[in-house]
């Protein structure tokens, strides 16, 4: 197979979230361009209307326009994530400020994820919950007169920092926190600062202080980088031939795949780096290449949490064995990440295997074949669908269409990716 050509991938995820929840909590209209459009950027606008945030429908190629009031209001109804668990967690933090009850639910999967690394901060901090204490959805929160809180995260987690600088960025409160091991995305951060909020770290703490304001705005959204690392595996799988990906954002804590793959062999280079949205944006190029195995430590995982079911493809056709070391926080993503990756593989014919909390993928080269079992998860649909693009493969993933909620068009782009091949 050759690759060739030159495309683009959705907007961001993580920041498609928070932008559209920081507009709502501004006083008048804001524009977000290239925001994503997925499902899981449409239940984030779902709730926010309901919220009292008046937001434009989401369709590619044109600005979302959000009018917001300077705080949100009571809804009507239960306020429904889908499979969003970046919408739920920070949507608890925004609410846990505001006076009022809301009852938020999700998908099925989403009712199954951890909650209480949220709701025990919160907590802490003075909103309270409906059961008391809850670890899973549904649950309705009371939000109140929130106080300051010093906090040490169990995991790395920007949902999780996400949600609790949003409570105390709308409370008017401070907040430090630590997070365990490395550094998971900061875009949180990033955005809240350039509203004017104080931010400093000191001896791997955070300082939050509450002197800015979110105020209305213009901005555009890069391409996700968790996106076109979907194309980026399959232009690496290729036989010959050149992938560029325009306008991706390369905000450091994203873009650890990128230095996993160098050790692999991979040569993917980054030009005309510039900024957008208060974040390193540009060009990603990408060529085949033969792969060899690698190992993948604890440290370096927050800043790849969402590729590891593309590396651990792209590491059962790399000469070697390659070692994932704790990732036992794949359990909790929107499938149980961690057996589904091993399993599939195993179903394909590779070698996979999850010992305690690390992952092991033997590399080969036999032709995979088989069915994939995906639980809806659209990680793992468009991981093993780049997998199924090797000479010879026949894999069926089970749930296709469920890359939907990052990806909308993502199949589309991978056959044109193949197809513009001369
Ligand atoms: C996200 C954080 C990550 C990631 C998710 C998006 C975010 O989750 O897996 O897809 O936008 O904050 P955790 O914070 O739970 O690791």
């Amino acid at each position: 197979m050759n690759v060739a050509g030159t495309v683009r991938v959705p907007g961001d995820k993580s920041l498609t979230h928070r932008l559209l929840m920081l507009a709502a909590m501004a006083r008048g209209r804001s524009h977000v361009g290239g925001a994503l459009t997925s499902l899981d950027a449409r239940s984030t606008a779902r709730c926010l209307r309901a919220l009292g945030a008046a937001v434009s429908p989401l369709r590619p190629g044109s600005a979302v326009e959000i009018r917001g009031s300077g705080r949100l209001r009571a809804p009507e109804s239960r306020l429904d994530c889908g499979n969003a668990g970046t919408a739920a967690r920070l949507l608890l933090g925004l609410l846990a400020a505001h006076r009022f009850r809301a009852t938020l639910t999700g998908d099925a999967s989403l009712r199954r994820r951890p909650m209480r690394r949220v709701t025990e901060p919160l907590e802490r901090m003075g909103a309270r919950f409906v059961p008391d204490h809850p670890d899973t959805l549904p649950l309705t929160v009371r939000g109140g007169t929130l106080g300051p809180l010093r906090w040490e995260l169990p995991v790395s987690s920007a949902q999780v920092k996400g949600s609790l600088l949003f409570a105390a960025m709308a409370a008017g409160q401070p907040l430090s926190f630590r997070e365990p091991g490395g550094r998971s995305r900061d875009h949180s951060e990033r955005l809240l600062r350039a509203f004017g909020f104080g931010l400093e770290e000191r001896d791997g703490w955070v300082h939050f202080s509450p002197t800015g304001r979110i105020r209305p705005f213009d901005i555009q959204v890069p391409g996700d980088p968790s996106s076109a690392a979907f194309l980026v595996g399959a232009a690496l799988l290729a036989e010959s031939g050149e992938l560029a990906i325009t306008g991706v954002g390369l905000n450091p804590t994203r873009t650890g795949f990128l230095a996993v793959l160098e050790r692999m062999g991979a040569r993917v280079r980054s030009e005309n780096v510039g900024d957008a949205c208060g974040e390193p944006v540009g060009d990603l190029h990408v060529a085949p290449a033969s792969l060899r195995s690698t190992e993948v430590t604890a440290h370096e995982i927050p800043s790849l949490v969402d590729e590891v079911p593309l590396l651990a493809v792209l590491a059962s056709r790399a000469a070697g064995t390659t070692v994932f070391r704790q990732v036992g926080e794949l359990r909790v993503k929107e499938s149980d990440r961690l057996a589904l990756i091993a399993a599939n593989l195993r179903a394909l014919g590779a070698r996979a295997e999850v010992a305690g909390e690390d992952l092991h993928v033997e590399g080969g080269d036999a032709r995979p074949r088989g069915r994939v079992r995906t639980d809806g998860d659209h990680r793992l649909a468009m991981a093993f669908a780049v997998l199924g693009t090797l000479p010879g493969a026949r894999v069926t993933v089970d749930d296709p269409g469920s890359a939907d909620v990052s990806f909308p068009g993502f199949a589309a782009a991978l056959r044109s990716v193949r197809r513009s091949a001369r």
